[in-house]
């Protein structure tokens, strides 16, 4: 058996795989082209500008026509998209939004920064939200559902949807690490009732920041206008909107997109699915190659393997320690991995798990709740059991066969280094 680097062994490869930005690896002269045009027009406003390209319009004409919703709005960042979401579905002081343990800090965070309170539910195998824990952490305070398709896996939607229309409550889908990612054929972000995409730099489509929302709901998109713009609407002939900002106009804040960051976005836009395809190529023949070796690997499941993004191969250990040392031993051979959030599920976050904001006295979480939201070790066990026990290989668009064949080869010799699956 081949001696494994971390036991001073030659490492599989020499040098580290490409660094795994998606959209930002594949930048290039479209995105220069186009972002240098704004600044030749001298315009990088949306709303006035001395020769406006409209680019943020045409970005979001594109991710309309694209996806088949009606409306779409550029924002500035994830949070930004995610507060908006929020706030358009009419979230606010005193409602509870449940979010699943598996997920970046910005889900509970933006739900606390719309003066609401973050409930978690557990995940199941395919390490996103559990549809079936949905009832145990509902109550007539519950508004909202935010569900997450973590690093380019699916959720299940149907019955989370199913759910939220049974309690009548809104579902807001958080695709920031899955822009493309699909469910039984649809694009989500446009299955619930609106949908929240990031364009920051680790993103599937990047302008190193940057958001927007989705919806078919035109009276969720007014109040996304509204709340990213200071309350009011501009360009109201363009939407067919008559809404009067003289009764309509709320206390608002400023997401709005720069042109800057629409050019480029528009440009990665044109390469979405040009980076999917490569991705999942990669992933299916990684995939088949390891179950071809290692017949005992267990991969993270799917809901619906035809949507996956293909960006993260997921593989499940038996134990955290053994996650850990096979990721390691990975690492020591030029294959970078990584587990999610350091092992952790997002309450454990110190700002979430003590509840501690930027307010004073406890808000929001002073409200005088039915039963007072507290959050405790052994909350959600599964997200606590799995998420130490999976190790993630990204899978770049800038892969080349040699790389997924180094792949491949790597976590073969050192699954059979650590003798993994033998007992
Ligand atoms: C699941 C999830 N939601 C929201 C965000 C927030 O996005 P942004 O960094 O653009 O604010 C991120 C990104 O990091 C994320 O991974």
């Amino acid at each position: 058996m081949e001696k494994l680097a971390i036991h001073g062994g030659e490492p599989l490869r020499k040098g580290p795989l490409p660094p795994n930005y998606p959209g930002a690896m594949l930048m290039g002269e479209a995105e220069a082209i186009a972002s240098a045009d704004v600044i030749k027009a001298r315009s990088p406003f949306r709303y006035y500008g001395p020769d406006m390209q409209h680019a943020v319009r045409r970005l979001e004409e594109r991710m309309c026509s694209d996806f088949g919703v009606p409306y779409s709005l550029g924002v500035t960042s994830g949070t930004a998209a995610l507060i908006v979401a929020l706030r358009a579905v009419g979230v606010g002081y005193g409602d509870k939004v449940i979010v699943p343990a598996n997920t970046f800090v910005a889900t509970p965070g933006s739900v606390i920064c719309c003066n609401a309170v973050p409930v978690f539910a557990d995940i199941d195998d395919t390490m996103n939200i559990d549809p079936n824990d949905l009832e145990r952490v509902m109550d007539d305070e519950v508004k909202a559902i935010i569900a997450v398709p973590i690093i380019g896996t699916p959720c299940d939607m149907d019955p989370i949807m199913e759910f939220a229309r049974k309690h009548n409550i809104a579902v807001i889908e958080d695709v920031a690490q899955s822009c493309g990612v699909k469910y039984k054929g649809k694009y989500q972000g446009t299955i619930g009732d609106i949908g929240a995409f990031s364009f920051q730099i680790n993103k599937i489509l990047t302008a190193g920041e940057g958001g927007a929302v989705m919806t078919r709901e035109r009276s969720y998109f007014e109040r996304a206008l509204r709340y990213h713009d200071q309350g009011n609407i501009r360009e109201k002939d363009l939407y067919g909107i008559d809404s009067p900002d003289d009764l309509y106009a709320f206390a608002g804040q400023n997401y709005r997109m720069s042109e800057l960051s629409g050019a480029v976005v528009l440009e990665q836009w044109n390469k979405l699915e040009g980076i999917i395809a490569h991705m999942k190529r990669c992933w299916n023949a990684a995939r088949s190659a390891l179950l071809a070796e290692l017949p005992g690997i267990r991969f993270r499941p799917s809901p619906d393997e035809d949507g996956e993004l293909g960006s993260n191969l997921g593989i499940v250990l038996s134990s955290a320690d053994e996650a850990k040392q096979f990721s390691d031993a990975l690492e020591a051979e030029n294959i970078s991995n990584y587990i999610l959030y350091g092992g952790n599920p997002v309450y454990n976050f110190p700002q979430i798990i003590h509840q501690r904001t930027a307010d004073r006295d406890g808000f929001p979480f002073n409200y005088p709740f039915k039963r007072p939201v507290r959050y405790t070790a052994g909350m959600c066990p599964k997200a606590e059991d799995l998420i130490p026990r999976v190790v993630f290989i990204p899978i770049s668009p800038v892969l080349a066969d040699i790389d997924v064949e180094q792949i491949v080869a790597g976590i073969v010799k050192v699954y059979r280094g650590l003798q993994i699956g033998l007992g």
